[in-house]
């Protein structure tokens, strides 16, 4: 079977690239984890590729005059290792529209919230200010207008009367992991 070859973006933790590696050991996974950037140096999600036995590469946004030259950087090194989807898990740094209309079709992320509802940040605190009902995690298409491109799927909670930001963050950071693994495959398939 032939596998997509796939490169994950992160700039932290990396749980969800945890959760991602974890399910790309499944033999008829359609991609194979091949690559691992991180724009921090200290990132722990690095780690979490070096043990899974994955390539890392990390590329200090700071080293770079401007967004276009990092995001240059970052494009060569995808290229470099044959990259044929990309995976944003975690990757702080908003790219410029150079790359994103370069990857286009290839690149997806996961944002937590339901979106088109809480584009951007403090989503957990938003969706509790706003009364809602539930809040969820969705993994969409990147296009050049932020968290705005097509939905590849989602997964939602219930948030609960006595729920924090930092409650409902875990829970949906519990969730992510389910949803990413079953997306990357679900689009991974498709480019098979
Ligand atoms: C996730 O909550 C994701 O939705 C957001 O950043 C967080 C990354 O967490 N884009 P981790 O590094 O995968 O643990």
């Amino acid at each position: 079977m032939r596998r997509v070859k796939t490169a994950v973006l992160i700039s932290g933790n990396g749980s969800n690239l945890q959760a991602i590696l974890d399910a790309a050991k499944a033999p008829d996974y359609p991609a194979e984890i091949a690559l691992v950037i991180s724009n921090v140096e200290t990132a722990y999600g690095l780690t979490r590729a070096q043990n899974a036995g994955v390539t890392t590469v990390t590329i200090p946004h700071g080293n770079y005059a401007s967004r276009e030259s990092f995001d240059r950087m970052v494009d060569a090194s995808l290229k470099s290792h044959g990259i044929e989807l990309v995976v944003m898990a975690g990757f702080m740094r908003i790219l410029s529209d150079w790359f994103v209309n370069e990857w286009q079709g290839k690149l997806i992320n996961i944002h937590p919230s339901l979106l088109p509802k809480y584009k951007g940040l403090h989503t957990h605190a938003r969706a509790i200010e706003a009364g809602d009902a539930e809040h969820g995690a969705t993994v969409h298409w990147v296009t050049p207008e932020l968290d705005s491109g097509e939905i590849i799927a989602q997964a939602s909670t219930p948030i609960a009367a006595d729920d924090t930001p930092e409650t409902l963050k875990q829970k949906i950071h519990a969730l992510e992991h389910t949803l990413y693994p079953e997306a990357v495959k679900k689009v991974a398939r498709h480019m098979q």
